[in-house]
């Protein structure tokens, strides 16, 4: 019985937890290809685009609102449709839902 619930416990603390960091480290792999050339990530100083260091749930510089979840699945599957004359491009890899959150899940740690 005991060795029962120690296994539950173990796989239900531990899995989210794992997860979360595969995605991470999936976003961080995305976004070092596909986003740093206009990003800084470890800063808040400018590139092109912002730097993104602390930009999830901060006020957007970009004056789209706050970052939330749910901002940032639509500003990066298509920053247009909320901002028609923003210059971030729309990218292909961002249309997937896993990898965009995958993304989003590394702009968490920042
Ligand atoms: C070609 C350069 C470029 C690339 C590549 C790019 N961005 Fe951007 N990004 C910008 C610009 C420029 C802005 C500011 C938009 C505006 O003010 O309209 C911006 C804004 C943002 C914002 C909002 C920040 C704020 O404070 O308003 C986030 C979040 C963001 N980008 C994430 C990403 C992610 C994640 C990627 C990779 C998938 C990416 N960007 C790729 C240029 C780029």
């Amino acid at each position: 019985m005991r060795i029962t619930l120690l296994a539950l416990l173990v796989c239900c603390f531990t899995l989210p937890f794992s997860a979360l960091a595969t995605d991470a480290q999936l976003g961080e792999k995305i976004f070092n290809k596909r986003c740093k050339v206009c990003h800084n990530s470890l800063t808040h100083q400018r590139k092109i685009g912002p730097g993104l260091q602390g930009v999830y749930e901060r006020e957007a510089e970009s004056g789209i609102g706050i970052l939330t979840e749910a901002r940032l699945h639509e500003w990066l599957q298509n920053p247009k449709s909320i901002k028609p004359n923003t210059r971030m491009p729309k990218y292909g890899p961002m249309q997937d839902v896993e990898k965009r959150q995958a993304v989003i899940d590394f702009l968490k740690t920042l």
